[in-house]
């Protein structure tokens, strides 16, 4: 550290020399996140109440209510206006709140959780925290958790079950329908992870989209994670859990006396809380309303079908399934998804590499031209595979 300060250009100029490493969303070279850069008004809003922190609520009052009616909203793209909840870090913070809540709502009888293979990391951060046993069960021959497997692993010890809705890998919605019914015949906790498909599936089920249900409206769900800053176009740090009930809601609540605000209590993992992204996404949900969040998905999901579409022209590299949302799992027959992925990174491409393939998220931040620019990348390496440049 230095001894007195530096003037704020100098340090300016500094830190745009110093991040030119960094890959912005307008490069149009991010293919592979399921973030994207943040709405213009919900910028507005976040650095207009920095300040606020709703790790203190007494201080917070007003921002709390708008913390309850950002979670409402979200609770009627849902099915349940009276969802209880809290807009948190993240989708892995959500997911972490969930598997702590089955554990203290279920505490004597057992640690297993039942998850799909295609479960998120957070889930086994959360085993790791927890002290829970992660049953992990494969999937059907679209790629959704085999519910078959699910009913053979259920066992005494068993306390929750997890289906994602708009998986990591490929965007693929598990049978939720199925495992409401498995987890009220047997009493077990069911938790959707629907972090990236919480903001498009409703949508595009308004636009006609037939796709699994995944909500509130399925009885045995207890919770959903659903992240604004994700398809919600809000800015980092924005997650979503929503609980059926509130007494779930405050399974985890931890009294904490010495508030300025006065005495309280917490039921999320982090203490001081961003006051600033809790009103970003009640005011981006006010700002674009249903019509708004329809449209930006409608136009992820034509560049998603424009983008398969054209990688069948290039030969040697498909699309391994059809898209279910905006989410393209793409590989080639002749070479591994590494080296498709070292070759893609060589031509500056900032996508996700995955066991069986590479993953592109058409987030709103891809352009025709980036998805065009792509494909001529594609169509040389699909070139160098003819001639048998690899291996
Ligand atoms: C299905 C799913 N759940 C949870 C997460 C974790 O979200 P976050 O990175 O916001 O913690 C992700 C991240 O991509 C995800 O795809």
């Amino acid at each position: 550290m230095n001894e007195n300060g530096i003037p704020k250009q100098q340090i300016i100029n500094e830190l745009e020399d110093r991040l030119r490493d960094d890959i912005p969303f307008d490069s149009g070279r991010i293919l592979g996140s399921m973030c994207t850069a943040p709405h213009l008004f919900a910028r507005e809003i976040f650095s207009r109440y920095l300040e606020k922190n709703i790790g203190d609520p007494g201080l917070c009052s007003s921002t709390r209510l708008l913390e309850n009616e950002a979670i409402g909203m979200l609770g009627e793209l849902l099915y349940h206006r009276g969802a209880s909840g809290y807009i948190v870090t993240g989708g892995t913070e959500a997911n972490i709140l969930a598997m702590w809540t089955a554990l203290k709502a279920y505490k004597n009888r057992g640690n297993e959780v039942i998850v799909p293979v295609t479960a998120h990391f957070s889930f086994d951060k959360a085993g790791d925290m927890l002290g829970l046993k992660l049953v992990k069960v494969g999937l059907n021959d679209r790629n959704q958790m085999d519910i078959g497997e699910v009913k053979k692993a259920i066992n005494g010890k068993t306390i929750a079950l997890v289906g994602v809705a708009g998986s990591t890998d490929l965007g693929i919605i598990d049978p939720i329908t199925a495992l409401s019914e498995i987890a009220q015949e047997n009493d077990l906790y069911l938790h959707v992870d629907a972090a990236f498909g919480g903001y498009v599936i409703p949508f595009l089920k308004d636009l006609g989209y037939a796709l699994e249900d995944f909500d509130f409206r399925l009885p045995g769900v207890q919770s959903i994670t659903i992240d604004p800053h994700k398809m919600g176009l809000s800015p980092i740090p924005a997650g979503g859990i929503l609980y059926r009930s509130r007494k779930l809601s405050e399974a985890v609540l931890v009294k904490v006396p010495y508030l300025s605000g006065g005495e309280n209590a917490h039921a999320t993992i982090v203490g001081t809380r961003s006051g600033a992204a809790v009103l970003s996404v009640w005011a981006l949900l006010k700002y674009l309303g249903i019509s708004g969040y329809k449209k930006n998905v409608e136009k992820c999901m034509d560049l998603t079908f424009y983008l398969k579409d054209r990688i069948a022209e290039t030969g040697d590299i498909e699309a391994v399934m059809n898209p279910v949302l905006n989410v393209i799992g793409i590989a080639s027959p002749t070479i591994g998804p590494d080296i498709l992925s070292n070759e893609l990174r060589k031509r500056g491409w900032a996508i996700s590499l995955f066991s069986g393939h590479i993953r592109i998220v058409i987030m709103p931040h891809v352009r025709k031209s980036h998805i065009d620019r792509f494909l001529k990348d594609l169509k040389e390496i699909a070139a160098l595979i003819k001639e048998r440049k690899f291996g």
